[in-house]
This record gives C-alpha cells, sequence and structure tokens, in this order.
C-alpha cells in the first residue's frame, strides 16, 4: 500500500516579501523503510524566520534552501513503522522533517532525531519555548548577557517564541524585564501573561523620540542588558539608554530579513558605553542544549514559563501562515498543525 505525502518544495528565490508564487505543493509516495530507518508522521511543523533567509542564494551563516526540494523546518510527530532498535512504533520524537506531513529519518546517525516525553510537556512546545527558540533564549540571557539581580533587561519581538522566554528567564534571575512588541494585544500578554515589568507597543511611536521617550519611562535605570531580535529603530532606542558596561545579544535581524537596509543610527553609542555587541548562532552551541533543555522543561512542566501558540491548520495553509510571521501576524510560536 503506498502512503501519500503531501509536500512544499521552494519552486524559487523571493526578491523581496515571500509569496505563495515561491512555494510549489506536490504529492508523492512514501517509500519503504530500509535498515536503520523510522517512519515519522508529524504532528506539527515549526515556522521560523530564520527560514527567509534560507530562500536566498546569497552569503550566509548555513547554505541556501535548494529549489525543487522539500522546504526545511523543525517538526514534532511520532513514529509510525520503525527499522531500527532504539525507536519503537508510538514513540514521540523532534526532528528536522521539513514542510510534508511524513518523513523518513536515518536514525543509525546520531542527532537526527530526539525522543521526548509529552507527558509533562505538551508536544508541540518541543518546537518552541522547550525546543529551539527557548534554548536561543536562554543561550542569549545567560551567556551573552549574563543577567545580575537587579539589572534591567530588555527584548524585541518580546511576545515571540524566542522573545516570551528572555523575559521570563531574566525575571527568574531577579531582573526587571522590559519588552517591545507591535500592538497592544501582544503587550498584554507580554505584561499580564509572561509577567515582564512593562511591554512598549512600537507601533504606537510614530518616531524614534517618542520611542526612545517611552523606553526612558519603562526603564528609569537605564538598561543593562538587551536581546536584539528585530534591528533598525528599536535598536536604536536601545541603544540611547544603554548604561555603562551594557551587553547586547544579536539573535535577529528580522526588519531587514526581506533585504531592508537597516543602518544603525549611532554606532559611536557602544564605544562611549563600552557596550559587548555579540552575535551568534544557536546550533553551534549543541553541547549547551541539555543545560537549557533541562531548564526550560522543568519550568514548562511546573507552570513557571509560559507561552503562546498560533497555529495554522494543515500542511496546504504553511505558506500563507510563514509569510504572516515575517509580517508580524503570529502571537508567540508560529506553528502548522498537520495531525
Ligand atoms: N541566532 C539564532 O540562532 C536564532 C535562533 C532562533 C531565532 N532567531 C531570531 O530570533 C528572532 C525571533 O524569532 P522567533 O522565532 O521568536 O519569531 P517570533 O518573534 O515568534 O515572530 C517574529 C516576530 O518578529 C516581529 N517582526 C516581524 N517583522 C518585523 C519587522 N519588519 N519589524 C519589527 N518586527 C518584526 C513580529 O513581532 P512584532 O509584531 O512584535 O513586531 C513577529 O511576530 C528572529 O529574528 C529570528 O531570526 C535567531
Amino acid at each position: 500500500m503506498t502512503r501519500p505525502n503531501l509536500q512544499w518544495l521552494l519552486a524559487s528565490r523571493p526578491g523581496g516579501e515571500p509569496t505563495p508564487a515561491n512555494f510549489r505543493l506536490v504529492t508523492s509516495s512514501v517509500p519503504a523503510l530500509k535498515d536503520g530507518e523510522v517512519l515519522v508522521r508529524h504532528h506539527y511543523l515549526s515556522l521560523d524566520p530564520y527560514m527567509r533567509g534560507r530562500m536566498n542564494d546569497g552569503k550566509n551563516y548555513a547554505a541556501p534552501q535548494p529549489l525543487d526540494a522539500v522546504m526545511i523546518g523543525g517538526t514534532v510527530g511520532e513514529v509510525i513503522e520503525s527499522q531500527h532498535d532504539a525507536f519503537r512504533v508510538g514513540d514521540t520524537v523532534v526532528g528536522a522533517g521539513g514542510w510534508q506531513q511524513y518523513s523518513i529519518v536515518n536514525v543509525s546517525q546520531p542527532g537526527l532525531l530526539r525522543k521526548v516525553d509529552a507527558s509533562r510537556v505538551p508536544l508541540s512546545a518541543y518546537l518552541g519555548a522547550v525546543g529551539m527558540p527557548g534554548v536561543t533564549a536562554w543561550y542569549g540571557l545567560t551567556q551573552i548577557i549574563e543577567p545580575k539581580a537587579g539589572e534591567t533587561v530588555t527584548v524585541s519581538a518580546a511576545s515571540g517564541a524566542v522573545g516570551g522566554v528572555v523575559g521570563q528567564l531574566a525575571k527568574a534571575r531577579g531582573c526587571r524585564a522590559v519588552g517591545i512588541a507591535g500592538g497592544r494585544d501582544k503587550c498584554d500578554v507580554v505584561v499580564r501573561e509572561f509577567g515582564f515589568d512593562a511591554c512598549i507597543d512600537y507601533k504606537a511611536h510614530k518616531n524614534p523620540a517618542s520611542l526612545q521617550a517611552a523606553l526612558a519611562a519603562a526603564c528609569p535605570n537605564g538598561i543593562d542588558g538587551h536581546f536584539e531580535n528585530v534591528g533598525g529603530v528599536v535598536l536604536d532606542a536601545v541603544m540611547q539608554q544603554a548604561n555603562a558596561f551594557a551587553r547586547i545579544a544579536m539573535c535577529g535581524m528580522i526588519a531587514g530579513y526581506n533585504g531592508e537596509p537597516i543602518p544603525m543610527a549611532e554606532p559611536r553609542l557602544i564605544l562611549t558605553q563600552r557596550m559587548k555587541v555579540q552575535g551568534f548562532i544557536i546550533s553551534e552551541h549543541l553541547p549547551l542544549w541539555p543545560q537549557a533543555l533541562a531548564e526550560l522543561g522543568e519550568r514548562v512542566a511546573r507552570g513557571t514559563l509560559k507561552y503562546r501558540e498560533t497555529v495554522a491548520q494543515g500542511i496546504e495553509s504553511a505558506p500563507e501562515a510563514f509569510i504572516g510571521l515575517l509580517k508580524g501576524r503570529n502571537l508567540g510560536k508560529q506553528l502548522v498543525k498537520l495531525a
């Protein structure tokens, strides 16, 4: 019996904002398993901003997504067939199965598929707060910002998969946490659900001076640590309020992912405030993942780390949901539910 597998391929590279025409939906059939392989039925697909960079052909930290190949992406699901002793039918797993309903994984290669316990932590959270975005938040905060109790930590895209975790971990370390996010609804979630001390809706400020004044009011002792997800005017405003020896974790620059120029208004502040500004790519820090996942998993299981999800229904919805993510239509982790 052949099993049909709906898959999204990258059909063409976007010039600026991606459009549905950049993707092509095809149906293939799942082949028979070979020794060492397992078949995973995906329950959720993760949509992440980094995918936009991979759609380009230019210089980046990772190889481009090939044309006419299944779009890359993190997935969680269950093993439905196995030709390897270490995996059984029914195991819940996290991997990188891509934009498709099923994937075959050669698990004799270590690291491609990880079993996860979906009894204490919901399966979908392994793509968010207890997955790559959560580890990204943990790494940038604990290894670059290195917050001390009493300090002020700010984060942009604060309601998102990464940003929401950053502020909550900073609060848990005794800091004042201030978010910056797009819209009143997002800011309400950041303060009321995630427990940040304040959140600034950058869309309510029509000019940089107004945004800076709002940030200054929310950070009366200045900013000691900042987690940057966006770039542009938001980063400029933060830098104006930065204290001497502030640390900035450069995690993302989503305001420029479609090729928009995002110049830094006053780079001299790095010098005059003796700032540490450090970029990082989380896949290059694998030895620290277990430590990060242990803290994140424990906090989610106990209910002391909150998160939101925006869930698109069905594999067909993936391109539109991804385009929406790049426009800020998501609130929290953007997922596609497949099963
Ligand atoms: N360095 C690494 O290893 C690493 C790993 C994971 C993620 N990241 C980066 O972390 C950042 C957050 O990722 P995430 O998965 O947590 O995404 P997310 O915050 O859940 O979603 C993206 C958010 O970015 C904001 N945004 C989109 N376009 C924007 C624009 N033009 N200007 C300002 N804000 C915009 C929107 O929030 P608002 O409505 O609040 O603006 C949107 O909801 C991204 O930059 C991503 O590339 C980096």
